[in-house]
């Protein structure tokens, strides 16, 4: 039977200029390049400059989403912005992309679910979508979470980075199959009692301060690999695939070791995995579509390939998503 899909016809992503590597990076932490490798798989991250706020990395990426895509501006009907790093409390950092991009029409807001932001986003304009309220939708993850950053704590300030990724979804009538292109499944999920292993140490309501990161990073890797690949085996038999068939998986870039487990837990080869954390570090919210922009860009990433994607973050928020690009 036709049904409407969320079909992606663009992807784009901009990283700050400053490059910091982990050599530069143990000059002020007392860290090492050697420990930073071997424990994440990061070797260098991009930093935003003063002045170069959330907002300015998404409307980068936007518009290199945009041109890949073929279309301007004008022609979306809705902007989702993944972001736990906002340029202010409110307004929402997506209605500030939407003045940037020079749209006075349609509706921006943003989505708050950490590093698990893009895939509950993804799922988000997939609805929206699905249901007849948009056409075509700009879905970005921008971060600056080296604003964040206690930088006394090596645990946590050696790995995150500054970037955005966007992608345009357009709703398509298709078959309504598994080989159809497109959103075929998501699979969200979250579990609040684990609040306190990753969170910023301050806020609006509590302290009137932004706060910094804090991380039992022990304690997320524990749940990492077991919560990820059970919610992409779920989001698997959702969209009635099995590992075999899928082209690409593109993680979230927090950590080499919680990546290659998950990939070896759901069947999948590490060959057919996206890797970009050595370049980028964590950059949140921002990671997935980082990633596969510039998997695109290489040409690693084709059209009609099968994509899985997960995530997981604080909240603790996990989830993944099945599509063909
Ligand atoms: O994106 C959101 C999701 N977040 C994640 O997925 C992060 C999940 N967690 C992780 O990726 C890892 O737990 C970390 C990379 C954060 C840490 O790796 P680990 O293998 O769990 O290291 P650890 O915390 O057990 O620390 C091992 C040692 C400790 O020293 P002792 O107690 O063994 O003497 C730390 O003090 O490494 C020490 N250490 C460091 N040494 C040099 C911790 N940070 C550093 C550092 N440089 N930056």
């Amino acid at each position: 039977m036709p049904i409407i899909r969320a079909v992606p016809i663009g992807a784009g992503h901009y990283l700050p200029k400053r490059m910091v590597t982990n050599s530069e990076l143990a000059q002020t932490v007392d860290t090492s390049d050697e420990w930073i490798k071997t424990r994440t798989g990061i070797e260098s991250r991009h930093f935003a400059a003063d002045g170069e706020y959330t907002s300015d990395l998404a409307i980068k990426a936007a518009h290199d989403a945009l041109t890949n895509a073929g279309i301007s501006a004008k022609d979306i009907d809705t902007i989702i912005l993944a972001t736990s790093t906002p340029d202010q409390t409110f307004p929402s950092t997506a209605t500030k992309v939407q003045a940037g991009l020079g749209m006075t029409t349609g509706f921006a807001f943003d989505i708050q679910a950490v590093c698990a932001g893009f895939v509950f986003a993804l799922a988000t304009a997939n609805s929206l979508i699905v249901s007849g309220q948009s056409k075509r939708v700009l879905v970005i993850g921008a971060e600056t979470f080296s604003r964040i950053m206690d930088w006394e704590d090596r645990t946590t300030c050696v790995l995150f980075g500054d970037g955005a990724g966007a992608v345009v979804l357009e709703a398509k009538e298709c078959k309504g199959t598994s080989e159809d292109r497109g959103i075929l499944s998501c699979e969200l999920c979250s579990d609040g009692n684990y609040n306190d292993l990753l969170y910023v140490d301050g806020g609006v309501s509590t302290t009137q301060t932004t706060g910094l990161l804090r991380m039992q990073g022990q304690e997320v890797f524990k749940h990492a690999i077991s919560k990820l690949a059970a919610a992409g085996e779920a989001a698997m038999v959702k969209a009635g695939v099995i590992s075999n068939e899928v082209d690409w998986v593109v993680p979230h870039q927090a950590n080499l070791r919680i990546i290659k487990g998950t990939a070896k837990k759901m069947g999948v080869p590490i060959e057919k995995v996206i890797l970009t954390v050595q370049d980028h570090g964590n950059t949140s919210a921002a990671s997935i579509p980082l990633a596969l922009s510039v998997a695109l860009k290489k040409g690693q990433i084709k059209k009609n390939n099968l994509i899985l994607t997960e995530a997981i973050g604080g909240g603790l928020a996990w989830g993944a998503v099945v599509l063909r690009w």
